[in-house]
Protein backbone atom coordinates (compact mmCIF):
# COMPACT_ATOMS: atom_id res chain seq x y z
CA UNK A 1 0.00 0.00 0.00
CA UNK A 2 1.46 3.75 -0.56
CA UNK A 3 -0.01 6.41 1.31
CA UNK A 4 -0.29 8.78 -1.69
CA UNK A 5 -2.55 6.20 -3.34
CA UNK A 6 -4.63 6.56 -0.55
CA UNK A 7 -4.60 10.80 -0.33
CA UNK A 8 -5.80 10.51 -4.04
CA UNK A 9 -8.42 7.97 -3.20
CA UNK A 10 -9.77 10.79 -0.95
CA UNK A 11 -9.00 13.52 -2.80
CA UNK A 12 -11.07 12.29 -5.66
CA UNK A 13 -14.61 11.30 -2.96
CA UNK A 14 -13.53 7.87 -3.12
CA UNK A 15 -14.27 5.45 -0.11
CA UNK A 16 -11.39 3.81 1.71
CA UNK A 17 -11.89 0.34 2.96
CA UNK A 18 -11.17 -0.50 6.85
CA UNK A 19 -8.11 -2.52 5.54
CA UNK A 20 -6.41 1.17 4.37
CA UNK A 21 -7.53 3.27 7.56
CA UNK A 22 -5.66 0.74 9.55
CA UNK A 23 -2.67 0.48 7.24
CA UNK A 24 -2.73 4.03 7.40
CA UNK A 25 -2.78 4.74 11.28
CA UNK A 26 -0.79 2.48 11.95
CA UNK A 27 2.17 3.39 9.76
CA UNK A 28 1.53 7.24 11.05
CA UNK A 29 1.56 5.95 14.46
CA UNK A 30 4.75 4.07 13.49
CA UNK A 31 6.65 7.59 12.17
CA UNK A 32 6.47 5.84 8.82
CA UNK A 33 4.21 8.39 7.20
CA UNK A 34 5.34 11.68 7.04
CA UNK A 35 3.83 14.64 8.47
CA UNK A 36 3.03 16.34 4.79
CA UNK A 37 1.25 13.19 3.39
CA UNK A 38 -0.55 12.99 6.30
CA UNK A 39 -1.56 16.87 6.19
CA UNK A 40 -2.73 15.78 2.80
CA UNK A 41 -5.23 13.28 3.40
CA UNK A 42 -6.87 15.23 6.53
CA UNK A 43 -7.05 18.26 4.10
CA UNK A 44 -9.05 16.00 1.65
CA UNK A 45 -10.81 14.72 4.61
CA UNK A 46 -11.78 18.26 5.40
CA UNK A 47 -13.54 18.83 1.88
CA UNK A 48 -14.43 15.17 1.10
CA UNK A 49 -15.80 13.61 4.43
CA UNK A 50 -16.28 10.39 5.45
CA UNK A 51 -18.78 7.89 4.76
CA UNK A 52 -19.97 6.46 8.24
CA UNK A 53 -18.22 3.02 7.66
CA UNK A 54 -15.02 4.87 7.34
CA UNK A 55 -15.63 6.80 10.37
CA UNK A 56 -16.13 3.69 12.26
CA UNK A 57 -13.03 1.92 11.11
CA UNK A 58 -11.29 5.37 11.30
CA UNK A 59 -12.37 5.97 15.05
CA UNK A 60 -11.81 1.87 15.95
CA UNK A 61 -7.99 2.18 14.15
CA UNK A 62 -7.34 5.48 16.37
CA UNK A 63 -8.84 3.63 19.48
CA UNK A 64 -6.62 0.69 19.11
CA UNK A 65 -2.91 2.89 18.36
CA UNK A 66 -2.29 2.29 22.15
CA UNK A 67 -3.41 1.28 25.40
CA UNK A 68 -7.14 1.02 26.53
CA UNK A 69 -7.55 1.74 30.10
CA UNK A 70 -9.22 -1.24 31.53
CA UNK A 71 -11.20 -0.38 34.55
CA UNK A 72 -12.94 -4.38 34.78
CA UNK A 73 -11.44 -4.29 38.36
CA UNK A 74 -13.20 -1.97 39.39
CA UNK A 75 -16.53 -2.57 40.93
CA UNK A 76 -19.41 -0.26 39.46
CA UNK A 77 -21.01 1.29 36.82
CA UNK A 78 -17.96 3.33 35.17
CA UNK A 79 -19.24 6.56 33.62
CA UNK A 80 -17.42 9.53 31.34
CA UNK A 81 -18.39 12.63 29.94
CA UNK A 82 -16.61 14.75 27.19
CA UNK A 83 -17.13 17.93 25.77
CA UNK A 84 -15.55 19.41 22.38
CA UNK A 85 -14.70 22.57 24.33
CA UNK A 86 -15.76 25.71 24.99
CA UNK A 87 -14.96 28.75 27.25
CA UNK A 88 -15.63 28.56 30.65
CA UNK A 89 -15.87 25.17 30.44
CA UNK A 90 -15.65 23.94 33.87
CA UNK A 91 -18.37 21.70 33.84
CA UNK A 92 -15.66 18.40 34.66
CA UNK A 93 -14.86 19.43 38.19
CA UNK A 94 -18.19 19.61 39.01
CA UNK A 95 -19.81 16.82 37.27
CA UNK A 96 -17.29 14.28 37.96
CA UNK A 97 -17.64 14.51 42.17
CA UNK A 98 -21.21 15.00 41.52
CA UNK A 99 -21.51 11.12 39.50
CA UNK A 100 -19.04 10.18 42.45
CA UNK A 101 -21.46 11.29 44.87
CA UNK A 102 -24.11 9.24 43.41
CA UNK A 103 -22.61 5.93 43.39
CA UNK A 104 -21.18 5.80 40.05
CA UNK A 105 -16.90 5.25 39.05
CA UNK A 106 -15.68 7.91 37.22
CA UNK A 107 -11.59 7.87 35.66
CA UNK A 108 -11.67 10.92 34.21
CA UNK A 109 -8.93 11.27 30.96
CA UNK A 110 -8.44 15.19 30.25
CA UNK A 111 -6.49 17.55 28.20
CA UNK A 112 -5.20 20.83 28.66
CA UNK A 113 -6.10 24.08 27.04
CA UNK A 114 -6.37 24.43 23.52
CA UNK A 115 -6.54 27.16 21.20
CA UNK A 116 -9.22 29.70 22.76
CA UNK A 117 -10.59 26.55 24.49
CA UNK A 118 -9.86 25.71 28.20
CA UNK A 119 -8.16 22.51 29.50
CA UNK A 120 -9.54 20.50 32.39
CA UNK A 121 -5.80 19.57 33.61
CA UNK A 122 -4.81 23.19 33.83
CA UNK A 123 -7.57 24.52 35.77
CA UNK A 124 -7.17 20.89 37.79
CA UNK A 125 -3.40 22.15 38.33
CA UNK A 126 -3.73 25.44 39.85
CA UNK A 127 -4.83 24.23 42.44
CA UNK A 128 -1.74 24.15 45.05
CA UNK A 129 0.28 20.33 45.25
CA UNK A 130 -2.53 18.17 42.58
CA UNK A 131 -1.02 15.78 40.71
CA UNK A 132 -2.52 14.79 37.48
CA UNK A 133 0.41 12.30 35.74
CA UNK A 134 -1.01 9.52 37.26
CA UNK A 135 0.23 6.12 36.04
CA UNK A 136 -2.70 3.64 34.90
CA UNK A 137 -2.10 1.70 38.24
CA UNK A 138 -2.76 4.64 40.13
CA UNK A 139 -5.61 5.60 38.52
CA UNK A 140 -7.25 2.11 38.70
CA UNK A 141 -5.93 2.21 42.75
CA UNK A 142 -7.78 5.22 43.04
CA UNK A 143 -10.78 4.56 41.41
CA UNK A 144 -11.01 1.49 43.26
CA UNK A 145 -10.68 3.84 46.62
CA UNK A 146 -12.73 6.45 46.23
CA UNK A 147 -14.72 6.08 42.86
CA UNK A 148 -13.52 9.57 41.10
CA UNK A 149 -10.57 10.25 39.29
CA UNK A 150 -9.19 13.53 37.34
CA UNK A 151 -5.69 12.49 35.08
CA UNK A 152 -4.16 13.78 32.42
CA UNK A 153 -4.81 11.84 29.16
CA UNK A 154 -1.14 11.18 27.97
CA UNK A 155 0.20 9.80 24.62
CA UNK A 156 -0.04 6.36 25.68
CA UNK A 157 -4.10 6.18 25.35
CA UNK A 158 -4.91 6.74 21.26
CA UNK A 159 -2.01 7.75 20.79
CA UNK A 160 -3.09 8.59 16.76
CA UNK A 161 -5.55 11.12 18.47
CA UNK A 162 -2.65 12.65 20.26
CA UNK A 163 -0.80 12.72 16.71
CA UNK A 164 -3.34 14.04 14.70
CA UNK A 165 -4.68 16.89 16.94
CA UNK A 166 -1.09 18.33 16.94
CA UNK A 167 -1.31 18.80 12.86
CA UNK A 168 -4.97 19.15 12.55
CA UNK A 169 -4.20 22.05 14.65
CA UNK A 170 -1.81 23.87 12.65
CA UNK A 171 -3.25 22.66 8.92
CA UNK A 172 -6.56 24.35 9.52
CA UNK A 173 -8.39 20.56 9.58
CA UNK A 174 -9.89 21.35 13.61
CA UNK A 175 -13.49 21.83 12.31
CA UNK A 176 -14.22 18.30 10.26
CA UNK A 177 -16.67 16.29 11.27
CA UNK A 178 -15.18 12.65 10.70
CA UNK A 179 -12.01 14.43 12.22
CA UNK A 180 -13.65 15.02 15.40
CA UNK A 181 -15.35 11.98 15.33
CA UNK A 182 -12.41 9.96 15.20
CA UNK A 183 -10.62 12.41 17.93
CA UNK A 184 -13.43 12.61 20.71
CA UNK A 185 -14.76 8.77 20.14
CA UNK A 186 -11.15 7.38 20.19
CA UNK A 187 -10.27 8.36 23.78
CA UNK A 188 -13.33 7.19 24.74
CA UNK A 189 -13.83 3.99 23.49
CA UNK A 190 -10.03 3.23 24.83
CA UNK A 191 -10.84 5.25 28.22
CA UNK A 192 -12.63 2.02 30.07
CA UNK A 193 -16.30 3.56 30.42
CA UNK A 194 -19.33 1.79 29.91
CA UNK A 195 -21.62 5.05 29.42
CA UNK A 196 -20.32 8.34 28.17
CA UNK A 197 -22.48 11.51 27.69
CA UNK A 198 -20.77 13.82 25.09
CA UNK A 199 -21.08 17.45 25.41
CA UNK A 200 -21.54 19.05 21.41
CA UNK A 201 -20.82 22.93 22.08
CA UNK A 202 -22.28 25.25 19.62
CA UNK A 203 -21.59 28.75 18.87
CA UNK A 204 -18.80 31.22 18.32
CA UNK A 205 -16.69 29.81 21.17
CA UNK A 206 -16.99 26.31 19.55
CA UNK A 207 -15.70 24.19 16.94
CA UNK A 208 -19.49 23.94 15.20
CA UNK A 209 -20.82 27.36 14.98
CA UNK A 210 -24.30 26.58 14.05
CA UNK A 211 -27.29 24.10 15.51
CA UNK A 212 -27.50 21.82 12.39
CA UNK A 213 -23.51 21.53 12.07
CA UNK A 214 -23.55 20.80 15.96
CA UNK A 215 -26.70 18.45 15.55
CA UNK A 216 -25.28 16.92 12.79
CA UNK A 217 -21.92 16.08 14.61
CA UNK A 218 -24.05 14.73 17.77
CA UNK A 219 -25.54 12.46 15.90
CA UNK A 220 -22.85 11.07 14.01
CA UNK A 221 -20.95 10.53 17.46
CA UNK A 222 -23.63 8.63 19.02
CA UNK A 223 -24.07 6.60 16.05
CA UNK A 224 -20.64 5.43 15.55
CA UNK A 225 -20.43 5.61 19.28
CA UNK A 226 -22.87 2.98 19.99
CA UNK A 227 -21.53 0.80 16.66
CA UNK A 228 -17.74 0.62 18.54
CA UNK A 229 -20.12 -1.34 21.33
CA UNK A 230 -20.17 1.45 23.89
CA UNK A 231 -23.75 3.37 24.78
CA UNK A 232 -23.61 7.14 24.19
CA UNK A 233 -26.07 10.05 24.09
CA UNK A 234 -25.22 13.67 23.74
CA UNK A 235 -26.14 17.32 24.26
CA UNK A 236 -25.76 20.11 22.00
CA UNK A 237 -24.96 23.00 24.14
CA UNK A 238 -24.85 26.89 23.97
CA UNK A 239 -21.30 28.36 23.24
CA UNK A 240 -22.14 32.09 22.09
CA UNK A 241 -21.05 33.44 25.48
CA UNK A 242 -18.77 31.70 27.79
CA UNK A 243 -20.38 29.38 30.34
CA UNK A 244 -20.19 31.30 33.89
CA UNK A 245 -18.40 34.32 34.93
CA UNK A 246 -14.73 33.36 34.12
CA UNK A 247 -12.67 32.53 32.06
CA UNK A 248 -9.04 31.18 33.46
CA UNK A 249 -7.72 28.48 35.35
CA UNK A 250 -7.65 29.20 39.19
CA UNK A 251 -10.83 31.46 38.52
CA UNK A 252 -13.02 28.66 36.93
CA UNK A 253 -11.95 26.68 39.91
CA UNK A 254 -13.15 28.96 42.11
CA UNK A 255 -16.59 29.15 40.06
CA UNK A 256 -16.54 25.26 39.90
CA UNK A 257 -16.30 25.35 44.25
CA UNK A 258 -19.34 28.05 44.20
CA UNK A 259 -21.63 25.57 42.06
CA UNK A 260 -20.44 22.70 44.11
CA UNK A 261 -21.29 24.59 47.24
CA UNK A 262 -25.12 24.88 46.06
CA UNK A 263 -25.01 28.70 44.66
CA UNK A 264 -22.24 29.61 41.55
CA UNK A 265 -23.63 30.69 37.82
CA UNK A 266 -27.09 29.08 37.12
CA UNK A 267 -26.00 28.36 33.42
CA UNK A 268 -22.88 26.47 34.70
CA UNK A 269 -25.01 24.67 37.31
CA UNK A 270 -27.59 24.21 34.31
CA UNK A 271 -25.36 22.40 31.75
CA UNK A 272 -23.87 20.29 34.63
CA UNK A 273 -27.02 18.79 35.77
CA UNK A 274 -28.36 18.26 32.25
CA UNK A 275 -25.87 15.99 31.52
CA UNK A 276 -25.97 14.65 34.87
CA UNK A 277 -29.11 13.50 34.17
CA UNK A 278 -28.50 12.41 30.18
CA UNK A 279 -25.81 9.93 32.19
CA UNK A 280 -28.68 8.34 35.44
CA UNK A 281 -30.93 7.83 32.03
CA UNK A 282 -28.26 6.26 30.01
CA UNK A 283 -27.55 3.99 32.90
CA UNK A 284 -31.21 3.12 33.28
CA UNK A 285 -31.28 4.12 36.74
CA UNK A 286 -33.74 6.43 36.56
CA UNK A 287 -36.62 5.96 34.13
CA UNK A 288 -37.47 9.35 34.71
CA UNK A 289 -36.18 12.53 33.84
CA UNK A 290 -37.31 14.57 36.45
CA UNK A 291 -36.87 12.23 39.23
CA UNK A 292 -32.74 11.63 37.94
CA UNK A 293 -32.58 15.70 38.11
CA UNK A 294 -33.81 15.97 41.55
CA UNK A 295 -31.38 13.49 42.91
CA UNK A 296 -28.52 15.17 41.40
CA UNK A 297 -30.01 18.75 42.89
CA UNK A 298 -30.19 17.10 46.36
CA UNK A 299 -26.51 15.76 45.98
CA UNK A 300 -25.43 19.12 44.82
CA UNK A 301 -27.62 21.13 47.34
CA UNK A 302 -26.69 18.66 50.06
CA UNK A 303 -22.83 18.95 50.21
CA UNK A 304 -22.44 15.61 49.29
CA UNK A 305 -20.67 16.38 45.63
CA UNK A 306 -18.39 19.23 47.43
CA UNK A 307 -17.50 16.54 49.57
CA UNK A 308 -16.32 14.32 46.97
CA UNK A 309 -14.76 16.84 45.40
CA UNK A 310 -12.38 17.25 48.56
CA UNK A 311 -11.78 13.70 48.79
CA UNK A 312 -10.69 14.06 44.96
CA UNK A 313 -8.23 17.00 45.65
CA UNK A 314 -6.53 15.15 48.64
CA UNK A 315 -6.08 12.03 47.07
CA UNK A 316 -4.22 13.80 44.14
CA UNK A 317 -2.48 15.66 46.76
CA UNK A 318 -3.49 18.96 46.47
CA UNK A 319 -4.13 21.52 48.89
CA UNK A 320 -7.84 21.55 51.01
CA UNK A 321 -7.16 24.58 52.31
CA UNK A 322 -7.49 26.55 49.20
CA UNK A 323 -10.29 24.44 48.19
CA UNK A 324 -11.57 25.61 51.31
CA UNK A 325 -10.64 28.96 51.35
CA UNK A 326 -10.62 29.78 47.69
CA UNK A 327 -9.06 33.10 48.42
CA UNK A 328 -5.63 30.87 48.74
CA UNK A 329 -6.40 29.73 45.30
CA UNK A 330 -3.17 31.95 42.67
CA UNK A 331 -4.42 35.16 42.39
CA UNK A 332 -3.29 37.87 39.87
CA UNK A 333 -0.62 40.44 41.11
CA UNK A 334 -2.81 43.49 38.87
CA UNK A 335 -6.44 43.44 38.00
CA UNK A 336 -8.08 46.34 35.66
CA UNK A 337 -11.45 46.43 34.76
CA UNK A 338 -12.83 47.14 31.44
CA UNK A 339 -15.65 49.65 31.51
CA UNK A 340 -19.06 49.79 29.53
CA UNK A 341 -18.91 52.74 26.67
CA UNK A 342 -22.36 53.26 26.92
CA UNK A 343 -25.35 52.48 28.87
CA UNK A 344 -28.03 49.38 27.81
CA UNK A 345 -27.95 45.97 27.66
CA UNK A 346 -25.33 43.75 26.79
CA UNK A 347 -26.70 42.03 23.86
CA UNK A 348 -24.29 39.77 22.77
CA UNK A 349 -21.26 38.59 24.25
CA UNK A 350 -18.53 36.51 22.04
CA UNK A 351 -17.14 33.50 24.21
CA UNK A 352 -14.33 33.43 21.18
CA UNK A 353 -12.76 36.43 21.92
CA UNK A 354 -13.24 36.25 25.82
CA UNK A 355 -10.88 32.76 25.27
CA UNK A 356 -8.42 34.55 22.91
CA UNK A 357 -8.35 37.52 25.60
CA UNK A 358 -7.86 34.82 28.74
CA UNK A 359 -5.09 33.11 26.54
CA UNK A 360 -3.51 36.50 26.09
CA UNK A 361 -3.40 37.25 30.02
CA UNK A 362 -1.24 34.12 30.59
CA UNK A 363 -4.17 31.32 31.17
CA UNK A 364 -2.98 29.29 27.62
CA UNK A 365 -0.32 28.53 25.47
CA UNK A 366 1.18 30.22 22.46
CA UNK A 367 3.94 27.89 21.95
CA UNK A 368 3.90 23.83 22.75
CA UNK A 369 4.96 22.89 26.33
CA UNK A 370 4.88 26.54 27.93
CA UNK A 371 3.83 26.97 31.34
CA UNK A 372 0.22 28.32 31.57
CA UNK A 373 -0.39 31.12 34.78
CA UNK A 374 -2.99 29.63 37.42
CA UNK A 375 -4.33 33.27 38.38
CA UNK A 376 -4.73 34.58 34.64
CA UNK A 377 -7.88 35.16 33.07
CA UNK A 378 -10.85 37.11 32.29
CA UNK A 379 -14.19 37.29 34.90
CA UNK A 380 -17.26 38.94 33.51
CA UNK A 381 -19.33 41.49 35.68
CA UNK A 382 -21.62 41.37 32.82
CA UNK A 383 -23.72 39.03 30.64
CA UNK A 384 -26.15 38.67 27.88
CA UNK A 385 -29.00 40.13 28.95
CA UNK A 386 -27.56 42.30 32.19
CA UNK A 387 -27.96 46.12 32.02
CA UNK A 388 -25.11 48.10 31.82
CA UNK A 389 -24.37 51.71 32.91
CA UNK A 390 -21.81 53.62 30.66
CA UNK A 391 -18.88 53.74 32.51
CA UNK A 392 -19.86 50.72 34.65
CA UNK A 393 -17.70 47.77 34.93
CA UNK A 394 -17.88 45.21 32.47
CA UNK A 395 -15.40 42.33 33.31
CA UNK A 396 -12.00 42.66 35.29
CA UNK A 397 -8.66 41.34 33.74
CA UNK A 398 -6.42 39.12 35.58
CA UNK A 399 -3.40 39.90 34.60
CA UNK A 400 -0.74 36.76 34.77
CA UNK A 401 3.84 37.17 34.17
CA UNK A 402 3.37 37.39 30.82
CA UNK A 403 0.18 39.45 30.07
CA UNK A 404 -0.86 41.39 26.66
CA UNK A 405 -2.72 43.55 28.82
CA UNK A 406 -3.65 46.19 26.09
CA UNK A 407 -4.48 43.29 23.34
CA UNK A 408 -6.72 41.79 26.16
CA UNK A 409 -8.68 45.17 26.98
CA UNK A 410 -9.07 45.55 23.34
CA UNK A 411 -10.43 42.51 22.58
CA UNK A 412 -12.58 42.41 25.86
CA UNK A 413 -14.39 45.71 24.90
CA UNK A 414 -15.19 44.12 21.42
CA UNK A 415 -16.72 40.75 22.66
CA UNK A 416 -19.31 42.78 24.25
CA UNK A 417 -21.91 44.33 22.36
CA UNK A 418 -24.02 46.62 23.97
CA UNK A 419 -27.97 47.73 22.81
CA UNK A 420 -30.84 49.35 23.49
CA UNK A 421 -32.97 46.42 24.31
CA UNK A 422 -32.64 43.39 25.51
CA UNK A 423 -32.57 40.22 23.89
CA UNK A 424 -34.39 37.28 24.27
CA UNK A 425 -33.27 34.93 26.62
CA UNK A 426 -31.56 31.82 24.76
CA UNK A 427 -31.60 28.43 25.33
CA UNK A 428 -28.82 26.10 27.08
CA UNK A 429 -29.62 23.12 25.87
CA UNK A 430 -30.02 23.27 22.05
CA UNK A 431 -30.82 19.43 21.62
CA UNK A 432 -30.67 16.38 22.83
CA UNK A 433 -29.46 13.03 20.74
CA UNK A 434 -30.04 9.39 22.83
N1 LIG B 1 -12.26 17.80 21.07
C1 LIG B 1 -11.52 16.70 20.77
O1 LIG B 1 -11.16 15.91 21.64
N2 LIG B 1 -11.21 16.50 19.49
C2 LIG B 1 -11.58 17.32 18.50
O2 LIG B 1 -11.26 17.05 17.37
C3 LIG B 1 -12.33 18.47 18.83
C4 LIG B 1 -12.66 18.67 20.14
Amino acid sequence: MRMVDLIEKKRDGLVLTEPEIRWMIERYVAGEIPDYQMSAFLMAVYFRGMTEEEMVAFTAAMAESGARVDLSEVPGVKVDKHSTGGVGDTVTLVLVPLMGAAGYVVAKLSGRALGHTGGTIDKFESIPGVRTDLSPREIIDQAKRIGVVIAEHTQDVAPADKLLYELRDVTGTVPSLPLIVGSVLSKKIAGGADLIVLDVKCGDGAFMHTLDEARELAEALVRVGNKLGKRFSALVTAMDQPLGRMAGNALEVKQAIEVLRGRGPEDLREVTLALGTELLLLAGEERDEAAARERLERLLDGGAAWGKFVELVAAQGGDIRCVEDPGKLPRAREVVEVRAPRSGYVRRLSARAIGVAAGLLGAGREVKGQDVDPAAGVELLAKVGDAVEEGGPLARLHLGGRARPEEARRLVAEAFEIGDDPPERGKLVLARVR
